[in-house]
């Protein structure tokens, strides 16, 4: 296999016959292997940063691409590779990708939906629950050795049980969040761009109701919608401001549909309880005055970070790859395809 090659060298063009492919970041070093069955594979397993420049400069030559979120590939990347037939995104989420773009221009998208609907949805109770009652901010004190008597008000935070749990945007993460709801008896309400069918509606127990509604009902309201031009900063100072002072918000969709800026004044100003965010605007970095509010969970956008999804993920990533290039089992049948009206024309 060539992942023992160094991987700066692996892959231009690739040899007779097997394309080359290019995986921007670290990944289970077996999904390489698996590649590197079909494809001369230039890998980057020592996980250098990949600016734009190094990243047009790695896709020279390459058929295919396995991605991450933070990879920008838009039309004038793709527009300097003819030879690009595939941009496999080993997440679910593909806002880092012009879509309209890659179908334009041929070029087959893929994206890693449904293996890591419960595990985020999983992350998505644990960031509530954190929230709301106060976990890591009662532990940093703790650690910090502040801790001498026990007190009847120390770190009192919000109820989980019998609350109004909001949802915004239900799809397949949003429904999977509201099924674990009914555990905790809680009132199920939901906005999305369309309303679910009524018998959908009736197995999860939500309902469907205005934006406006859902913040001003919602005492934990739970972001999942997609990040686009419409849904950037869907979640901005006046939406905070028609929340309840004592509600809870987490964002496991992505940064840049809160307004970073505005939670952090709306959380120091105890304009609502509290937060707890995996994703931010300008990840790694962190919004300093959210670094700055004891309310908020900070956490490196791990939802779907089980060692089994994150592999479930990276294989069906793999898959989508080997196929669209038409090789292995599926040949030419990628499983999740985002733009599947390319492929009876595609490069
Ligand atoms: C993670 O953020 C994903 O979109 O899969």
């Amino acid at each position: 296999m060539t992942s023992s090659m160094p991987s700066s060298q692996a892959g231009q063009g690739g040899s007779p016959g097997r394309p080359a492919v290019l995986v921007t970041r670290a990944i289970f070093p077996d999904v390489i292997e698996r590649l590197s069955q079909y494809f001369d594979v230039d890998h980057n397993q020592s996980d250098e940063v990949l600016d734009a420049a190094a990243l047009r400069a790695r896709l020279a030559g390459k058929a295919g691409v396995l991605a991450n979120a933070a990879d920008r590939i838009d039309g004038t990347l793709v527009a300097g590779l003819p030879g690009l037939r595939a941009v496999c995104n080993m997440a679910v989420g593909y806002n880092n990708l012009d879509v309209p773009a890659l179908t334009a221009a041929g070029i087959v998208a893929t994206n890693t939906p449904d293996v890591l609907t419960e595990t985020t949805a999983d992350f998505g109770w644990a960031l509530l629950m954190a929230t709301a009652r106060r976990v890591t901010e009662s532990e940093h004190w703790l650690r910090a050795g502040h801790w001498q008597r026990w007190a009847y008000d120390m770190f009192l935070g919000v109820d989980v049980h019998g609350s109004t749990l909001g949802i915004l945007g239900m799809g397949r993460i949003g429904q999977a969040l509201a099924r674990r709801a009914a555990g905790f008896g809680m009132t199920v309400l939901y906005h999305n761009r369309s309303q679910l069918p009524a018998t959908t509606e009736q197995a999860l127990g939500a309902r469907y109701v205005s934006k406006a509604e859902l913040l001003a009902q919602a005492d934990h309201l739970v972001l999942v919608l997609p990040y686009s031009a419409e849904s950037h900063h869907a979640i901005g100072a006046a939406e905070l401001a028609r929340m309840k002072p004592t509600a809870t918000l987490v964002n496991l969709a992505r940064g840049g549909v809160v307004d970073d800026a505005a939670l952090a004044e709306a959380l120091r100003a105890r304009r609502i309880f509290a937060a707890g965010l995996d994703v931010f605007e300008n990840e790694p970095d962190v919004h300093p005055a959210l670094l700055e509010v004891p309310n908020v969970v900070l956490t490196p956008h791990i939802a779907s970070a089980s060692e089994k999804t994150r592999r479930a993920m990276a294989n069906l990533a793999a898959d989508n790859l080997i196929a669209a290039l038409d090789a292995g089992p599926s040949a030419g049948h990628p499983p999740s395809v985002i733009n599947p009206e390319v492929l009876p024309r595609r490069r």
